[in-house]
């Protein structure tokens, strides 16, 4: 979609899109189009409302937004547009909104626009689009001064967003650990940041025992993806890690449900990887280090054992009780690896981590681990804004003791049929090196599911708005 500002509506010839908030006044068409009363009776501003109807070249849609002015109930519904009404951009179209009044709710319709456009048909031979989305022209009318900034953001924003879906959605033969390191060689070029990957021999040398562990079933080779990006007036370093487990069957615990799903359990990694290229897109003043764990949990003969005792880059003892408890031992290396090499302010991990975290949450928001006051407050409150809900669960140390062993310095599972996103996040912290300014999120209900857009799960790029509005908040 080639999005431009429109200085002049005079000869528009197409497709006039008008939004209109619900409000107690009756509604009129704008001064621009004759400013005639609309009947209530055809259409109310209600959400999701709509009136269709033509005037000589141009076809007029006005649609309701409802009452709400927030972030992610305005990009929802621009987002139906495009996802649900395509052959309504078979022609030119002009958003007519000169009173959006604000830059973040026209960044919201716009990402909006742009995120209804994406499909799931990757691998689909005969593609015969409705609408050549490439082709379509989408001219803004608004009287907001910087309309064209907020053009050029909302199109990087929803642009991270589309590439960490596609990574999600694409399956597991094709985005393998090698797959995400050359995605992120390639962000990395195109943008200026410097991105090292260590593959199995490397990640030897720098003793990743736990993190080549999980990987050392598979075929594909494990991946240990670092990148940097830098900004000379940073003022914060913030350190991220994202678990991309690329498959997991859950190894010799094999999964007995759900497997199929499992090639989602690399969204942590695509929210980092989208992240980071955003980051960099946008220039933000600010210090990133991004460290990608990426491997494939697979069975083999050389998968791991349960019982059995692996070291850790921290230096720390593992026993292991279930295969199917992979994410934490390569974020374990992870996160280690990043507080002791890069020692960043604020260390933010993502991570499809447990089950147990659905059961807690279902799908509305994802789990938040940290001893931190601010930084919970924090992320909650940049996740609240652009709809990426986080919720807060305790990390008392009263915890702790569920994960001891008796054989190695922590096991990978206390067994127990309770308690499982708190005891991982536990388990996590044990390799943090009591960083005071660490969180964990648990994105595993909130990463992949189910939503009017499609009729399977799909991903959803959460963590990518969350922490744009996070940093930018610092
Ligand atoms: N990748 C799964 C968690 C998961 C489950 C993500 C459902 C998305 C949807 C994780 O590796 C896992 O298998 N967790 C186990 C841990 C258990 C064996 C301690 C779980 O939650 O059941
Ligand atoms: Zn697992
Ligand atoms: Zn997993």
């Amino acid at each position: 979609m080639k999005i431009s500002v429109s200085k002049s509506i005079d000869n528009f010839k197409g497709l006039v899109l008008i939004p209109f908030f619900e409000s107690e006044e009756s509604i009129q068409m704008p001064e621009a189009f004759g400013g005639r009363p609309v009947p209530k009776v055809l259409f109310s501003a209600k959400k999701d409302s709509q009136h269709i109807f033509s005037e000589g070249e141009i076809t007029f849609a006005l649609f309701g937004l409802g009452k709400e002015r927030n972030y992610k109930s305005i990009q929802t519904s621009f987002r139906r547009l495009t996802a649900k009404q395509a052959d309504l951009f078979g022609q030119k179209v002009l958003l007519f909104a000169p009173d959006f009044g604000d830059y973040d709710l026209l960044e919201a319709a716009l990402t909006g626009l742009i995120l209804g456009t994406y499909r799931l048909g990757h691998f689909k031979s005969s593609t015969a689009p409705t609408v050549d989305w490439g082709k379509v022209q989408l001219a803004i009318h608004s009287t907001l001064k910087g309309t064209k900034n907020v053009i050029e953001r909302a199109e990087k924003i929803a642009d991270a967003q589309v590439k960490t879906m596609t990574l999600v959605d694409l399956p597991p033969n094709k985005v393998t650990p090698e797959y995400l390191a050359e995605w992120a060689k390639e962000s990395g070029k195109k943008l200026g940041m410097e991105v090292k990957v260590l593959g199995r021999s490397k990640a030897e040398k720098e003793k990743l025992h736990a993190f080549l562990a999980v990987g050392q079933g598979s075929q594909r080779e494990p991946q240990f993806i670092i990148m940097k990006y830098r900004h000379k007036n940073a003022k914060k370093h913030l350190g991220l890690v994202g678990k991309g487990v690329t498959f997991d069957t859950g190894g010799l615990n094999i999964k007995t449900q759900g497997m199929v799903h499992m090639k989602s359990d690399m969204a942590g990694a695509a929210a980092v990887l989208g992240f980071m290229h955003l980051v960099a897109d946008l220039a933000l003043e600010a210090d990133v280090t991004a460290v990608i764990p990426c491997v494939e949990n697979a069975v083999d003969s050389h998968s791991l054992l349960p019982s059995e005792v692996i070291d850790s880059y921290s230096g720390k003892t593992i026993e292991i009780i279930d295969t199917d408890a992979e994410g934490r031992l390569i974020l374990a290396d992870g996160l280690s690896y990043l507080i002791k090499n890069f020692k960043p302010d604020t260390v933010v991990d993502f991570a499809t981590l447990t089950g147990s975290v659905i059961g807690t949450f279902g799908y509305e928001c994802a789990g938040l681990f940290t001893k931190s006051e601010s930084l919970s407050q924090d992320l909650q409150q940049a996740g609240a804004y652009v709809g990426e809900k986080l919720w807060p669960l305790p990390m008392w140390d009263s915890y702790q003791s569920e994960m001891d062993s008796e054989i190695a310095d922590i096991k990978n599972f206390h067994g127990k049929p309770y308690a499982g996103a708190i005891t991982a996040a536990k388990f996590l912290e044990f390799f943090t090196m009591e960083h005071n300014s660490w969180a964990h999120i648990d994105i595993a209900g909130t990463a992949f599911g189910d939503s009017e857009f499609s009729k399977t799960k799909h991903a959803t790029a959460f963590g990518v708005q969350l922490m744009l509005k996070f940093i930018e908040n610092l």
